[in-house]
């Protein structure tokens, strides 16, 4: 069930889900005020932010964990499938990290001018989860169709299905590789990096109420974050840490913050956005890393 929200906020942004059968790292949300994450916080994130970046490069590469600077961050990742075209269909990779003891699936994101000519299209409808990839999921719980149509197409390519192979993985090192999904006791843990807001009040609420720690991490004056409007009935799940000017990482509580130390009160409008800002850096760490 955890791994839904990751399926469903992947579409169309960069994106790591860790799963690691380790307790989970105590969550962000649990925390009340607002608080500067430690300089160690800050460093856990990184072998995840890298692997974020890495996602912007060619299957051929990360499937050879030779991409560069992004790939040897984490020396010891195995890579285990990658796939996509970087264009109707977006990179991913999936394998495992001995280090961190984790599986990882990073998912690319969408380029900045891209994703906000998307945000900003006036035809902005929300549409229900389709059945077949969200199975049982209440029809209230609605998304912007341009994620829901960009699911369906890339989700099945690193998904397989439930217990089966990745049928259409185009680079794999074992053709029948079996990628479980719904092992029982496997912690999941989502972060993105610039999300949009994916949904409605009760897809939300929805990811809220899931065991997963979900933390989305929003860079400065980045206005990807702030779209679709909260006026337009889009509502972010809880979990943001707001890098700040000084460089500093904020923990924010509760769904869209409105405090200026948040993405909400710090970018009231897209007139105060900075697009650059998406791309990073997020600490060092520059989002194409390819
Ligand atoms: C924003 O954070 C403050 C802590 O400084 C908290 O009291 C408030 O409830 C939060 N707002 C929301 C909407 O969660």
């Amino acid at each position: 069930m955890t791994l839904i929200i990751a399926r469903r906020v992947v579409s169309l942004l960069a994106v790591v889900v860790a799963m690691t059968r380790a307790l989970p790292a105590p969550t962000l949300r649990e925390r009340q005020a607002i608080t500067a994450l430690s300089s160690t916080q800050i460093s856990a994130f990184k072998p995840y932010t890298n692997y974020a970046s890495a996602a912007y490069c060619q299957p051929e590469s990360t499937i050879a964990w030779n991409c560069g600077v992004s790939c040897q961050a984490n020396p010891t990742f195995k890579p285990v499938a990658s796939g996509g075209d970087g264009n109707t269909n977006q990179f991913w990779f999936v394998g495992f990290d001995p280090t961190l003891g984790e599986v990882i699936v990073s998912h690319q994101g969408t380029n900045t001018q891209d994703i906000l000519s998307l945000l900003e299209d006036v035809d902005i409808i929300q549409e229900s989860l389709a059945p077949t990839l969200f199975p049982g999921i209440s029809s209230s719980i609605k998304v912007h169709s341009g994620f829901a149509g960009s699911q369906s197409r890339s989700a099945p390519d690193w998904q397989g299905n439930d217990y089966g192979p990745l049928t259409r993985c185009r680079y794999c090192t074992a053709r029948r590789h079996f990628f479980p999904l719904h092992l029982p006791g496997v912690t999941v843990r989502f972060i993105g990096y610039g999300l949009p807001r994916v949904g409605n009040q009760d897809f939300a609420d929805y990811v809220d109420a899931q065991s997963a720690s979900v933390t989305h991490i929003n860079n400065k004056e980045d206005p990807v974050p702030i779209l679709p409007g909260l006026f337009l009935g889009y509502h972010h799940p809880s979990g943001e840490v707001h890098i700040q000017d000084s460089g500093e990482w904020a923990s924010c509580p509760g769904q869209d913050n409105e405090s200026d130390q948040c993405i909400v009160g710090d970018v009231p409008t897209i007139f105060e956005g900075q697009a650059s800002d998406h791309d990073g850096p997020y600490d060092g760490v520059e989002m194409p890393g390819c």
